[in-house]
């Protein structure tokens, strides 16, 4: 491994214990939520389910993550989806909901030492006591996050690790201290709480000017930090982490900045766990910040998916360490760019990793990144203190990087090194190189057969929403409100198992969420297509059906297409936007256009049909009620997803849901 021909300059870098360990280490992890990431995991088959779970968690095979953050949902919108909270009222708890629950028992039968984390990002209605905060009554906000705590504990035997406050929102010093009293009250005094999800700064003065708050706080977290935390962070001697960081695509560039911002955040900021946003894109690719993670799996009609860059550049430090272990003081940046990183478990172990991503092939999507140079080098480490004498090989793990990188030369096992009489090791390093050097010898490249070929999402489609095992409807993606496959006991009709909107009031919110309930479903690049769904509004002004959605997530409210409202008051619209603000046909009561009455209370078929680009028909119970061709000035997509949806909060059920080609 000592090829310096060619190179001008030697550069040796100290790797020793000399003076003892600098900071603990506390994993590298991935982000479930924030919101809905997992989203279309759940249904994939087996075998492809567990093979994608075991790329993520299982120790030793792939990404084998260190930690686990997920959502604590609160049925709002939290990027790509809402996701169900655990309480609906004061009086009402339920920990059956949604699928974190699964992915966090999936994940701790492969790694029981992984660590759990929960946050939240939204929140219940209730939980405002009639304000946009959640902090109108600090003690009902912690005990509902207590009783989140404790519902993972009772009903899936899981013991959370962490929670937090409320991500990239204010932070309230008193409520930070009510939480950790509530939880020390009940049992959790173990629990810790990460403070503020947000910046280093003020997080880190609050502390530094409270002691309270310092002991209630165990760890400080930051978003995108670009790798610094600076030296008020520092002074506070908490743990910090970069409790959520990455967010990039996940192609070439998204692999480099994430193996530079692992060795980096501790290198440059002394930060001691990173957790990726987000752990896998179980989402629709048109849905904002598409494929930012560490695997995509979002086609579970085919059981395709996709290794992608950074679950190898990730393998290079969690095969190669455990939380517990210690950052050496001898970390640094090599002389013609790069860094090396090194952990010990302080009995003998020792990992260095050493990355030498270019700037161009490194850019993560937050914040900027100042340029600076790369050039190819040769490195000389020079082991000292406890390992010098003692290791005397060590395994080497490579990555090409940059835009020669491929799967196949991604973390390739290029055997051992053995380490010179005078503690030295001599590598030639290239650009773009991620490089692993470990007494550790049980890493793997773990594999499984190819999946599936990728395919489109299946037409004809339909459901009539017999329970799954999960609260939530197969492939339907909630951009507002909250829609559970729901048991009617006492239906004497073939409407027993229906799909319900739930949410019946504003939720404390991240985003922007319209006033209503929003999901989507199927492949944007439909256009001309019919969709037939039964509905029954319950307590709402009305349901809709759309297509050509082309808008969820943050931006819901702007989502434009076809939507066709029936209203209680028993008129329809039919509008180009969910606002319901541009309407390009209408019915009232008592008008000639008004061919059936809309029952409310009572099941209405519906269908909306869009052939031949431009020929809009729709159908209440059977009978014809508008047609319309699509003009340019509508201003109607030419494609997007289906969709369902209330016209406000309230309940309403969906039965029988078809979508098929166009006729
Ligand atoms: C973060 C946020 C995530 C996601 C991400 C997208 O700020 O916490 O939920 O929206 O940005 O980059």
């Amino acid at each position: 491994f000592s090829n310096t021909v060619g190179i001008d300059q030697d550069t040796s870098y100290p790797i020793n214990d000399n003076g003892g360990f600098a900071h603990k280490f506390n994993g590298i992890g991935g982000l479930s939520g924030g919101g809905a990431t997992s989203r279309l995991l759940v249904n994939y088959a087996e075998p492809y389910r567990s093979q994608i779970l075991d790329f993520l968690f299982k120790p030793n095979f792939a990404a084998s993550l260190h930690i686990l953050k997920v959502e604590i949902g609160g049925d709002a919108q939290s990027t790509e989806g809402t996701e169900a909270t655990h309480m609906r009222s004061e009086n009402e708890e339920n920990y059956t909901r949604g699928y974190e629950w699964w992915l966090m028992k999936e994940a701790k039968a492969r790694n029981p030492d992984i660590t759990l984390i929960g946050l939240p990002w939204t929140w219940p209605s209730w939980i405002g006591q009639g304000t946009v905060l959640p902090y109108e009554n600090k003690t009902l906000t912690a005990t509902y996050i207590m009783k989140w705590v404790k519902g993972a504990k009772e009903h899936h035997g899981l013991a959370i690790n962490y929670v937090g406050i409320w991500n990239e929102r204010p932070y309230n010093v008193e409520y930070i201290k009510t939480l950790r009293k509530v939880l020390d009250e009940n049992g959790f005094s173990d629990v810790g709480i990460i403070a503020s999800d947000n910046s280093f700064i003020p997080t880190s003065e609050s502390i530094l000017h409270d002691g309270d708050l310092a002991k209630a706080v165990e760890v400080i977290g930051a978003h995108y930090p670009g790798t610094y935390s600076g030296t008020v962070a520092q002074e506070t001697k908490k743990p910090l982490w970069a409790s959520e960081d990455y967010s990039t695509f996940n192609d070439a560039v998204g692999a480099g900045c994430w193996a530079r911002i692992l060795n980096q955040n501790y290198v440059n900021g002394n930060i001691t766990a990173t957790i990726a946003w987000n752990l896998i894109a179980s989402y629709y690719d048109d849905l904002p910040y598409k494929r930012c993670s560490l695997l995509t799996a979002n086609e579970p009609w085919s059981g395709h998916y996709e290794q992608v860059g950074p679950l190898w550049v990730t393998a290079h430090t969690t095969q190669f360490t455990k939380p517990g272990w210690y950052y050496l003081k001898t970390t640094g940046h090599l002389s013609k760019g790069g860094s090396y990183a090194a952990l010990t478990d302080g009995k003998g172990n020792l990992t260095i990793v050493i990355e030498t991503l270019s700037h161009d092939q490194s850019i993560c999507i937050r914040p900027p990144l100042p340029s600076y140079d790369v050039a190819d080098q040769n490195v000389t480490l020079t082991l000292g203190g406890s390992f010098k004498g003692v290791v005397k090989v060590l395994n080497m793990w490579q990555s090409q990087l940059g835009q020669a990188s491929t799967i196949d030369s991604m973390f390739v096992n290029k055997g051992k090194v053995t380490v010179g009489s005078e503690g030295e090791i001599s590598l030639f390093v290239p650009t773009n190189m991620l490089i692993t050097l470990s007494t550790i010898n049980t890493a793997m490249k773990g594999s499984y057969p190819m999946p599936p070929a990728s395919a489109a999402f299946p037409l004809p489609y339909t459901d009539t929403f017999e329970s799954n095992g999960f609260s939530e409807a197969y492939n339907f993606a909630d951009q507002s409100g909250k829609f559970e496959t729901y048991y009617n006991a006492s239906a004497m009709d073939d409407h027993k198992w229906t799909l319900r909107q739930v949410v019946t009031a504003r939720p404390v919110t991240w985003c922007d969420d319209p006033d209503l309930g929003f999901t989507v479903i199927g492949d944007y690049s439909w256009s001309n297509v019919a969709v037939s769904v039964d509905v029954k509004p319950e307590d709402t002004y009305g349901v809709f059906v759309a297509l050509r959605v082309d808008k969820g997530g943050c931006d819901a409210r702007e989502a434009s297409g076809l939507f066709l409202w029936f209203m209680t008051n028993r008129s329809w619209v039919l509008t180009t936007d969910i606002m319901r603000e541009n309407r390009l046909q209408r019915c009232a009561i008592g008008w000639e256009c008004w061919v059936t009455e809309f029952q409310e209370q009572e099941w209405n078929q519906v269908t909306l049909e869009v052939s031949k680009d431009t020929n809009v028909v729709a159908y209440l119970n059977g009978a014809k009620i508008l047609e319309h061709t699509i003009k340019k000035e509508d201003a109607v997509p030419a494609n997007g997803f289906a969709a369902l949806g209330t016209a406000s909060f309230g309940k309403a059920q969906y039965d029988s849901f078809t979508v098929k080609p166009s006729s």
